[in-house]
């Protein structure tokens, strides 16, 4: 294990293979939106709050596809490595820190206990895929 992981800071979630290729996991939390897991055809993993900047959709419920998410409400095409939406529309979805180690996924602790907590639920239910942090 690479040496810069400490427990205290980072939060063991899931592995690589338990997010399906073009797909989502999300990741429940005690407060606040969960958390979207997104990963690529390439094995990349993203983290990004299961929150559309838009009107609130569940992003983990969208289609991946390179590395963006098209959000199951309104199409929106959000940017899986800053949360942005594509222009012409705007707006931005808190993204969370993560490490891929010997193919485990840690998120950064302190961040899946507050980032985004303060911001309404998604509007529609949750995915089928949830795991607990
Ligand atoms: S809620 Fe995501 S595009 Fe409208």
């Amino acid at each position: 294990m690479n040496e810069s992981i400490q427990t205290a800071e980072w939060t063991s979630i899931c592995t690589v293979d338990d997010i399906p290729v073009l797909g989502s996991r999300r990741v429940a939390r005690s407060k606040g939106a969960a958390v979207a897991l997104f990963r690529t055809s390439t094995d990349k993993v993203f983290a990004l709050l299961d929150r559309c900047p838009h009107k609130g959709g569940p992003l983990s419920q969208g289609i991946v596809f390179g590395e963006s998410v098209a959000c199951p409400m309104h199409n929106w095409t959000i940017g899986l490595c800053d949360g942005v939406a594509a222009a012409p529309d705007v707006g931005c979805t808190p993204k969370f820190a993560l490490q891929v180690i010997e193919g485990q996924v840690y998120l950064h602790t302190q961040e899946l206990a507050t980032l985004g907590t303060d911001l309404p639920l998604p509007v529609a239910g949750p995915g089928q895929r949830t795991c607990a942090a």
